[in-house]
């Protein structure tokens, strides 16, 4: 008999966020909260299939330290998908790092549409998406579930067509859909316009609920705070069921955040007590991260050593254009921790250094991972010097506290 799949508790995620949930960006998250479920960007079928340029070890293989994660694909073939599964099946990738494998329903950027049936065309095509779910599970030992919108504006935006979607997908072998609870159109939006325009309505994710009791449902787009999240996790005892229990029928399972957490990552401070329910926060100051961080894109340098030889091959590009690339990306993973706080314009422009910057503060001399820069720095000292933008009460206030006055005494 095959061993049962469970699905993960999903009660707080990062929205998969291309060019920002990298594994950077991740591991500084994995810092702030230790149980928050974190998706990688979308990594496509054919990127994952040939790994031309080191992406598996970049993107996805570098994944420092656990926690619950997710990688989410993107594609369209079901074959496609199914090779791209294998490959992260068989490298042990996904039973040692991700617990569960997401398909991208959700997307309207262009790019990807206009490749074919991709993101969220495919909920054009609840028959295919049937068809890729069932072909992607097949080849690995993780539950694959299903991102996408509520529906596609002018084409399928009934709640009759969604419902339809959800069965087929489940028919396929998907238990949990993260639902981005708006619709999306194609035509005449850009992705950004996609992200705001169509309005909300959560309430369908209530329906569905009803509608599917056996399966789980996260809801997604536009929660700004944790107090929001856990409102549609917990709402008010009001809302409680009949047997007083707050986990009501129509209650997303889990909510998952994307441009909230993007634009202030400590917003997750305190996620760790107040949805998981644990004893305490990682509750590390800023500066206490800064050092952290600091530390992890030294290791960083070291291992890209190998990586950035094979893109140089594959690209064609300068070593340094390559280093400079990979430098800005590691940097960029602390770009916005010191939002709204006094210093930050001035730790910004620092954060996001020009080439000449670049130049003068660092080598791209690594030999077998060894820094030989002579004077110059390690990306770990050059973080260091932010903190001279910062007062010490800015730095070393305890993180976990931070905007938490509705903390249980008893938590605090
Ligand atoms: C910069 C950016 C990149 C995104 N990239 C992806 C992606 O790769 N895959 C995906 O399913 N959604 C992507 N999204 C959509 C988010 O996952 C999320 O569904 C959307 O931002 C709504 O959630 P929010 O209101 O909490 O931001 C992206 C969003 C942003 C802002």
């Amino acid at each position: 008999m095959s061993k049962p799949i469970y699905i993960m508790e999903e009660k707080l995620s990062v929205a998969p966020m291309m060019d920002w949930t990298n594994p950077h960006f991740r591991h500084l998250l994995r810092l702030v909260s230790t149980k928050t479920v974190l998706y990688t960007e979308m990594a496509v079928d054919n990127t994952v299939i040939y790994n031309t340029d080191g992406f598996l070890e970049e993107r996805i293989g570098l994944v420092d330290p656990d926690g619950p994660a997710v990688i989410q694909l993107g594609g369209s073939d079901p074959d496609s998908l199914a090779r791209a599964s294998e490959i992260l099946n068989d490298y042990g990738i996904l039973s040692n790092h991700y617990q569960e494998l997401n398909l991208n329903c959700g997307c309207p950027s262009n790019k990807v549409t206009q490749r074919g049936c991709f993101g969220a065309k495919l909920m054009l095509q609840p028959g295919l998406v049937r068809q890729i779910v069932h072909s992607m599970k097949r080849k690995v030992s993780c539950p694959v579930t299903v991102k996408c919108r509520l529906g596609v504006t002018n084409h399928r935006d009934t709640y009759a067509e969604l419902v339809e979607f959800i069965s087929e997908a489940h028919l396929g072998g998907a238990n949990k859909f993260i639902i981005h609870c708006r619709d999306c159109v194609l035509e005449g939006l850009s992705t950004k316009q996609n992200r705001e325009i169509p309005p909300l309505r959560y309430e369908e994710l209530g329906r569905l609920r009803q509608d599917f009791p056996d399966l789980t449902f996260v809801l997604n787009g536009g929660v700004q705070s944790l107090d929001a999240a856990l409102q549609h996790i917990n709402p008010d005892s009001s809302l409680e069921n009949d047997n007083g229990n707050s986990e009501c029928l129509n209650t997303p399972h889990g909510v998952m955040m994307g441009r909230a957490v993007m634009h202030d990552p400590l917003l997750l401070a305190t996620a760790d007590t107040r949805v998981f329910g644990c004893r305490r926060d990682q509750g590390l100051s800023r500066r206490e991260l800064l050092v952290r961080y600091g530390e992890y894109c030294d290791r960083m340098e070291g291992q890209m050593a190998d990586i950035i030889e094979k893109k140089e091959r594959v690209f064609h590009r300068s070593t340094t254009a390559i280093w400079n690339a990979y430098r800005r990306n590691l940097l960029g993973g602390v770009a916005n921790i010191f939002t709204g706080i006094r210093g930050n314009k001035e730790y910004v422009k620092h954060v996001h250094p020009t080439d000449s910057d670049i130049a003068r503060y660092f080598t791209d001399d690594y030999k077998l991972g060894e820094h030989i820069g002579g004077s110059k720095q390690m990306l770990s000292q050059y973080l260091d010097e932010c903190t001279r933008f910062f007062s010490d009460e800015s730095l070393d206030k305890p993180t976990a506290i931070h905007s938490d006055e509705t903390l249980p005494s008893d938590r605090r």
